[in-house]
Formats: structure tokens, C-alpha cells, sequence
């Protein structure tokens, strides 16, 4: 059976960062790119509709804040996630590495400590040490297979300068989905150790079955004074060039030295047109998601099993969620700076160099797979004529 999924888009040419910038950080453009986090897919045709329209009407003006926009998210939230929230406790963003950045500044002093928990999405450094605060490394633990959070050595690394835990749920890149359990662990010890809490839940749409996501701020009542949450629709539509995003804050004091800091850098602005898909990605955009949920896990499996019978020197990570696949390259045998030549050279395939996740990630090796069955197909033969030249 087909599906819309498997309509390949021709992207080059578009200015896409994906397949256009390719060239000039990997050195190639005969390169298949399978690295930034960006889909291959248009946005559901609703959301197409949804910004013609507003592009019809010609007029870019600045917008206002609408109520129909806030109650989208909020209904979104309470679909996906049995989250109720309060839309006063909504502001919005640009993006939300963006946002963090900014939530650092506002809510530490240089030379503040900031714990963020490697291999991990690789702007969570540069947000912390690029305002002169401290980072601090709570690496998590890979046994071969999965990937768990260290709480003994989280505990250890904190003292009075400690004040933020940068949490990713789920993981980019290694794919998990955190359980409530981990998540009640973790926010013991934030409640301990009077830490807040930005929690980073851009890939919360992206979870397969058996796994649920559980927003950190609605574990407990403690955890929603204390936790910051930053989400998008950008990640699971595809509409991360309309610089969207949104953040949760129900303390009511963080909220208010937050947006006053906001509009003090005047920051407060919003994308009108990514106002108008967010609206109808959230609300007309559940099935096209599912749909994709259901194409993306046949994706996962297939990569699995292809790699598993062609590339056995390669080890997938199981995903629990997120189109993103962590693959263990560590039987390879070859540095991070080897590998990359290697890919580039002779695979001519652009995957994410692990080492970009932190020195963890030195071994692995990170594939977008928010593309086209056939994409997938073009990316792993490539591999596989590379990987049977090393032998
Ligand atoms: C964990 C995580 N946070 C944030 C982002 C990017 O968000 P934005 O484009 O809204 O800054 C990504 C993109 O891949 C991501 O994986």
C-alpha cells in the first residue's frame, strides 16, 4: 500500500539547509543527507491551506496574540498528553533553542552552573558556555543497548552554583522516551536541590507505541512551579523555517520575569504566518501525524533489519521515539574525523557525527529518517557499497 509518505520531494535548489548546506559542511553535493532534524515531507495539506490564505490576503502587518491559536495548543496538549494547561501560562517563542538561551540568561548569573545530560543535542552546549555559564556534564549510561540516566552522579555534580537541569525528553539523539518513573527520580532530586527545570519536549509528538511521553511539569505540582517546558509544532510538521515555538511557565513569578525580560530584549515578537500553522497543524494535523508515526516505525524497522543483515559491524539503538536513529559504529574501528571521511568520501552519505553530541557520542553515528521509504533505500545502499569495501 502506498502512502502520501512516500512522495519524494525534490528539495534542491529550495535553500534547504538539509540538502542545499550539505555542500559546504560536509564538502560535497553529490552527498544524501540524512542529518539535520528537518523531514523530507510537505506539512499536511490543512496547514497548506491554512498559510495560503493567510498569504493571500497579502498583508504581513504585525500580529496580535489570538485566542484561537492559544486554545490549539491547548487542546493539542490535552489530546496527545492529558495535560491540562492554563493558556495565561503560554509565551510564545521563536524557536526554541532560541528560547533556552534566553531562559538561561534570565534565570542564571555567569559563572551559574547548567547540567545537561550527553550524548545530547549539540546546541545544549553552546547555549550554556556561549553566556559564560558553567556546564556541567551528567553523562547518560549506555550499557550496549539502552541508554539510562546516572542519578548517583547527577546527585554528585550539584551544589550551590547549580541551578539549572537542561533536559532533553525526549532524547535527542538517543532516542528515548522517558518513563514516569525516571522522570519522578529525576524530579526528586530537582526538588531537592531547588533546581529549575527547562524540559525541552520539541520531539514529545514523536513517540511510538508502548511508550508515552510525560511532560515533566505535570508529574506534580512541585515540578509545575519549577519546571520551564519549550515546545513546537516544528518538529513534527515540518515547519521549522517558520521559527515557532511556545513555552509553559505556571509559576507565576518565572512567567512574569520572563516575558518582562522578553519584551525588555524585545524578543516578543511572533511569526505571524507560523501562528497560522501552528493553529492548523494542531488542530487538523492529527492524522496526517499518525499516519506519519505508523510510516516512520516502518522506516526504524526497516533500517533495523537491513542493517542488521548487510552492516553487522553497525549496531541501531532502538528508538522509543523521535525520527532521529542513533547507530553504534564503534566496531567499525575507525575515529569520529575517519568515519566522517568515510562517509563523505566514499559512502557519500551525510549522517550527524556523533562526536557533535558530546565525547560520548565519539563512536556513533546520528540518521534522520523523516524521509521517503526510497530515500532510506538510497541512503543504506550507499552505506553498504562503502561497508563492504572495507573488508
Ligand atoms: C532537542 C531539540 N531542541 C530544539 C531543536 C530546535 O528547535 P528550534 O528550531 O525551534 O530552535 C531541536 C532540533 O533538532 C532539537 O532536537
Amino acid at each position: 500500500m502506498t502512502s502520501r509518505f512516500d512522495h519524494v520531494e525534490n528539495r534542491k535548489g529550495t535553500n534547504s539547509m538539509k540538502w542545499d548546506g550539505v555542500d559546504k559542511l560536509y564538502g560535497g553535493n553529490d552527498l544524501w543527507p540524512m542529518w539535520v532534524a528537518d523531514m523530507d515531507f510537505k506539512a499536511p495539506s490543512e496547514v497548506i491551506t491554512a498559510v495560503q490564505k493567510e498569504v493571500n490576503r497579502g498583508i504581513f502587518g504585525y500580529p496580535i496574540r489570538s485566542a484561537s491559536v492559544d486554545s490549539a495548543v491547548q487542546s493539542w496538549l490535552k489530546r496527545r498528553f492529558s495535560w491540562e494547561i492554563d493558556t495565561e501560562h503560554l509565551v510564545y517563542t521563536s524557536g526554541v533553542v532560541p528560547a533556552i538561551a534566553q531562559l538561561i540568561k534570565r534565570f542564571t548569573e555567569p559563572g551559574d552552573k547548567v547540567i545537561i545530560q550527553p550524548p545530547v543535542y549539540y546546541p545544549f552546549f553552546k547555549v550554556v558556555t556561549n553566556q559564560e555559564r558553567q556546564l556541567i556534564e551528567n553523562p547518560l549510561v549506555y550499557d550496549g543497548i539502552h541508554y539510562r540516566m546516572d542519578f548517583d552522579h547527577l546527585k554528585s555534580v550539584i551544589d550551590e552554583k547549580t541551578k539549572i537541569l537542561l533536559l532533553c525528553s525526549p532524547h535527542n539523539p538517543v532516542g528515548r522516551v522517558w518513563t514516569i518513573s525516571e522522570l519522578e527520580q529525576l524530579a526528586e532530586i530537582c526538588i531537592e536541590h531547588d533546581l529549575l527545570v527547562i524540559s525541552d519536549e520539541i520531539h514529545s509528538d514523536m513517540v511510538f507505541k508502548g511508550h508515552r511521553h510525560v511532560p515533566t511539569a505535570s508529574l506534580s505540582d512541585e515540578m509545575k512551579q519549577r519546571t520551564i517546558t519549550c515546545m513546537a509544532p516544528s518538529k513534527t510538521f515540518n515547519l521549522a523555517g517558520l521559527q515557532t515555538s511556545y513555552t509553559i511557565i505556571s509559576n507565576p513569578t518565572l512567567r512574569r520575569q520572563f516575558k518582562n525580560y522578553l519584551s525588555g530584549e524585545f524578543l516578543n515578537m511572533f511569526h505571524s504566518i507560523g501562528a497560522v500553522a501552528m493553529e492548523a497543524a494542531y488542530n487538523e494535523g492529527e492524522e496526517w501525524l499518525e499516519e506519519f508515526l505508523h510510516y516512520l516505525h516502518e522506516n526504524v524497522r526497516y533500517v533495523t533489519s537491513y542493517v542488521r543483515e548487510h552492516m553487522p559491524k553497525i549496531k541501531v539503538i532502538q528508538p522509543e521515539g523521535t525520527y532521529l536513529l542513533w547507530m553504534d559504529c564503534t566496531e567499525l574501528g575507525m575515529t569520529a574525523q575517519e568515519r566522517k571521511d568515510w562517509l563523505t568520501n566514499q559512502a557519500k552519505v551525510a549522517l550527524s557525527n556523533g562526536i557533535v553530541f558530546g565525547k560520548e557520542g565519539e563512536p556513533f553515528e546520528r540518521m534522520n529518517l523523516a524521509c521517503s521509504r526510497e530515500s532510506v533505500i538510497e541512503g543504506l545502499t550507499r552505506l553498504k557499497k562503502a561497508y563492504d569495501e572495507l573488508s
